[in-house]
């Protein structure tokens, strides 16, 4: 919506939400999220016609499109818990704009929903009794986080998804009209509601199933002497193939992709298609497998033990360049290790807040250190679990000295300089090739 309301001064935006501290954080410089260039684009039009309010009601009567980006988490209980979504949001606020609502709306969905998800709303939306018309259109959003910004200022796509009837089309129009104020035309693509709703979907099972199959073959190379950089590599330089989503890592985290291909596995179960379903939660149990090769390799280099050692993790947000720690494989990496009773201490230069928070959810008990030459302070090890630039520049000889011997570095994100780790004197293992060790 910042976006929107930078590219688009004639229109005004008020983003509402129940929840009153985060609507009071949106309106200081401390956002309550990290993201880089955010808050420039939000000095920019904050006050001038982007606003934040917690008046959903006010805001609804107001409005002429309204887009719903309510969360739609993976259900946890019932039917379908572990793997469908959780619709309940997504309900309660269509009652809410039918019952603010006196005029006709369009209506946006951008949260990422289960196909066939904005035939329900519709249903709701223009149930007998009222007669205001509603237009559902499928807006699906394709940015990542850490470069939210940019992937909206310079989309590779944006796809909206209508009915095809007369008022479906003039609701595309305008939807259209809004993103072709800085996207180029041939980059807004439009197409029936469904596809829509399942192209995204889709596209995260795209994207993830690009790192398991990467992962998969990382665990290969650990055991033919096989280096994943250099088969990344070579198999990205096949332009049919390209090289991006071809990094090797301890998993993918974030709030999507376990969750959109799990609901991508529930709905084609729903349909029958176990087979397809089959397919898709493969790359779910891949990225599992490999956060727990993970520790299970930490735990056979270090002897088979990891009883009151002192273990720091550096990096606990799903990626770099975020706060966000949700479905992070560090919550998982530090859960286990715990498990085992390392000693685990923790330290993210953006996340450290929200990592405090998984850990207490989960009854891990863990340190923090917002300094990670204070986490490193007398560890056996360091497992690198999130690509922050700044751990590359560390002083890794003044870590090695301030550390117990052997020391060991587990890179879970290989971006460290593995050669010259293993000069300072460390034992370095790299995800997907040889171990460089002393011993
Ligand atoms: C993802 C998609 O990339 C977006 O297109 C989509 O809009 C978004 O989900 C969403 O559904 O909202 P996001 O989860 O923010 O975006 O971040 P990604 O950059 O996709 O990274 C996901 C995970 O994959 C991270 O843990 C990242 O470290 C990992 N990753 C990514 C790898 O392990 N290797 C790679 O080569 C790339």
């Amino acid at each position: 919506m910042a976006v929107i309301a930078l590219k688009c001064p004639a229109y005004k935006i008020t983003a509402v939400d129940v929840n009153e501290s985060r609507v009071a954080a949106w309106q200081t410089d401390a956002l309550p999220i990290y993201e880089p260039g955010l808050l420039d684009v939000i000095r920019k039009v904050r006050g001038k016609n982007l606003f934040f309010s917690t008046d959903i009601s006010g805001a609804i009567r107001e409005a002429e499109i309204i887009f719903v980006s309510v969360n739609t988490p993976t259900k946890t209980f019932g039917d379908g818990a572990g793997k469908a979504a959780d619709l309940q949001y997504w309900e309660r606020v269509a009652r809410e704009i039918l019952h603010n609502s006196r005029a006709p709306k369009i209506v946006v969905e951008k949260s990422t929903l289960p196909v066939r998800t904005s035939q329900a709303m519709e249903i709701i939306l223009n149930a007998p009794g009222k007669d205001v018309h509603f237009e559902v259109v499928s807006n699906p959003e394709f940015l990542a986080e850490g470069t939210a910004v940019r992937d909206l200022l310079e989309p590779d796509r944006v796809l909206i998804g209508t009915r095809e009837t007369a008022e479906g089309l003039r609701a595309r129009r305008e939807i259209v009209d809004i993103y072709a104020h800085w996207v180029p035309p041939e980059r807004i693509l439009t197409s029936n509601i469904w596809s829509a709703e399942l192209s995204k979907l889709a596209a995260n099972a795209f994207l993830a199933q690009r790192i398991s199959s990467i992962n998969s073959v990382a665990a290969l190379c650990e055991r033919t002497g096989a280096s994943i950089p250099e088969v990344a590599r070579a198999v990205g330089m096949d332009s049919r193939i390209g090289s991006r989503f071809l990094t090797a890592s301890v998993g993918f985290g974030g709030s999507c992709f376990k969750k959109d291909i799990l609901n991508l596995v529930y709905i084609s179960e729903s349909y029958g298609l176990h087979e397809v379903a089959r397919y898709w939660e493969a790359v779910v149990m891949m990225n599992d497998y490999r956060e727990r090769q993970f520790v299970q390799t930490m735990m056979h280099e270090m002897f088979n033990t990891v009883v009151g050692k002192r273990i720091a993790l550096l990096g606990f947000a799903f990626k770099a360049n975020t706060s966000d720690t949700r479905e992070s494989p560090a919550i998982y990496i530090a859960r286990m290790l715990a498990d085992e009773r390392a000693q685990v201490v923790v330290t993210d230069p953006e996340a450290l807040e929200n990592a405090r928070k998984d850990l207490a959810q989960h009854g891990v008990k863990t340190e923090f250190a917002d300094d990670p030459y204070t986490a490193a302070r007398g560890a056996h090890a360091i497992a690198l679990l999130t690509e922050w630039e700044q751990f590359k520049s560390l002083d890794w000889e003044r870590i090695h000295r301030s550390m117990e011997k052997p020391a060991f570095v587990f890179d879970g994100r290989n971006i460290l300089d593995h050669e010259r780790l293993f000069k300072i004197g460390f034992n370095v293992f790299p995800l997907g090739s040889a171990p460089l060790k002393h011993y």
